[in-house]
């Protein structure tokens, strides 16, 4: 078995900005999670975006990508935007506690959280 690799992010500067939800999402950023599962060249990553929040559907989830190329995954589930900014899901909601998940062959592209908004009532 070879190494796997786990980049998980969250963004604890960021949450002073996103507590539209009051209490109930404030330390609940969604993460964004890939792990290696193939070994062959080119390599295969599982992504998995998270929302952690029980109580709010978080929407616009933008993630930084570098040069994410839109070849290897379906737009619906992560578009390119532009270099370094990627959106899950087209934008759309992503349901309280839901995960969104997606495979891409291609080298690494190192992915992190950058922006995400949580829809409440
Ligand atoms: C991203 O891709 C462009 C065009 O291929 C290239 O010029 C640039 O160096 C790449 N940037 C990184 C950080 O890999
Ligand atoms: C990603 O690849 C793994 C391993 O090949 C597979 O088990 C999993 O179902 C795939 N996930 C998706 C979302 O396609």
């Amino acid at each position: 078995m070879h190494g796997r690799q786990t980049d998980a992010v969250q963004h604890g500067v960021s949450l002073i900005l996103h507590h539209g939800c009051g209490a109930r999402c404030d330390t609940k950023a969604p993460t964004v999670q890939q792990v290696q599962v193939g070994f062959g060249e080119p390599p295969k990553f599982a992504v998995e975006v998270k929302n952690n929040c029980p109580m709010c559907p978080v929407i616009d989830i933008h993630v930084k990508c570098g040069n994410f190329s839109q070849a290897v995954v379906d737009p619906r589930q992560f578009k390119v935007l532009s270099y370094d900014d990627c959106i899950v899901n087209g934008g759309l909601p992503l349901p309280p506690l839901q995960k969104l998940s997606f495979n891409y062959s291609h080298s690494k592209f190192l992915l992190t959280l950058k922006d995400w908004h949580f829809q409440c009532e």
